[in-house]
């Protein structure tokens, strides 16, 4: 079943499309991660599917319901975790998570052996007399993310969680997202780091300028350029006329040309190294390094965001 229906999904601010059309849809029990540069459209996407702010177009199924005629009922049923901090200063860690299940109507019971639970597994438990202003940016963030999990939900929508967050709480949050998932939850998650995306995401979407450029498993990501490999070459000198030298060689594609670094993505590596290299030998150009590897998906990812640049 899907949990998130997406059609044609658009929000304009003035001239800026900050989403530009998106169509997806993400399944129950699924972490599906939304993937991009900073300024993609993530969280005007999140603040979309939260009803937060009005589409400019398209329609949006959140859970069943209609979530633009019935906000409000969709609300009751997703967690939100909003990229900007938001925290009540004077509030210690305790209550700031027994207020949350307060505002949720959690039985007071319930309240104590979820938040000790949470203190626990958010390594919160030595700060937890804290008051949110004595804490570091990182240990708000935690609390910020923990205080969701105060209440039941279908549906978690989380961007941008792990800012702030060195490696270790970083792993450590990643991991317990990845087992609350194992318990029914679905989870929309944004970042800007492919690694993150890669471990927690059961399907990633690739944005760029309010447009979904991928949408795929991560395992199918790299498979759709499994043969491709990424040549590099450093030239000793910078030579600008470099790109139409190159350019009538087949299935060879120049990414990222500065005179001096060329960047080649081609699936007939070998050949292609080989016609390039005879070609700056005959120009008399001297290489400084070269080197050949298969594409990983952060190249994948930076290639996609730079055709599409490219592009417009
Ligand atoms: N309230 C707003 N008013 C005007 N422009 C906005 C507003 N919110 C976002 N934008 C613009 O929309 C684009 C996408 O922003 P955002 O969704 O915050 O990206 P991301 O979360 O991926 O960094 C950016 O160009 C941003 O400047
Ligand atoms: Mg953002």
């Amino acid at each position: 079943m899907s949990c998130i229906k997406v059609d044609s999904l658009s929000k304009s601010y003035g001239s800026i499309k900050a989403v530009d059309e998106i169509t997806m849809s993400v399944k129950s029990g699924k972490v599906f991660g939304f993937l991009g540069p900073n300024g993609a459209g993530k969280s005007t996407t999140i603040k979309l599917l939260t009803t937060l702010i009005h589409p400019s177009e398209g329609s949006l199924t959140i859970l069943g319901i209609d979530a633009i005629k019935n906000p409000l009922k969709v609300r009751h049923k997703i967690g939100v975790v909003l990229q900007q901090p938001s925290y009540e200063p004077t509030l210690s860690v305790e209550k700031s998570l027994e207020k949350y299940g307060m505002m949720w109507n959690v039985p007071k019971k319930e309240r104590k052996s979820r938040m000790e639970k949470l203190l626990v597994d958010f390594d919160l438990t030595e700060f937890r007399k804290k008051r949110n202003e004595d804490l570091s940016i990182g240990q708000r963030r935690r609390v910020q993310v923990a205080r969701e999990f105060m209440h039941d939900m279908d549906l978690l929508f989380l961007d941008e969680p792990t800012a702030g967050l060195d490696p270790s709480a970083r792993r450590k949050l990643l991991d317990y997202l990845k087992d609350r998932v194992k318990t029914g939850l679905t989870i929309f998650f944004t970042t800007h780091i492919l690694t993150e995306a890669e471990y927690l995401c059961d399907e990633i979407a690739i944005i760029d300028k309010g447009k979904i450029l991928a949408i795929d498993t991560p395992d199918a990501l790299k498979n759709r350029f499994g043969k491709e490999k990424t040549i590099k070459i450093h030239l000793l000198e910078n030579q600008q006329e470099i790109s139409s030298l190159l350019s009538g060689i087949p299935d060879c594609k120049i990414d990222f040309n500065t005179g001096t670094n060329i960047i080649i993505h081609s699936e007939k590596s070998e050949l292609v190294l080989m016609k390039v290299l005879r070609i700056l030998s005959d120009n008399g150009i001297k290489i400084d390094d070269l080197s050949a590897v298969p594409t990983n998906l952060e190249e994948i990812f930076l290639k996609m965001v730079e055709e599409n640049v490219s592009n417009h």
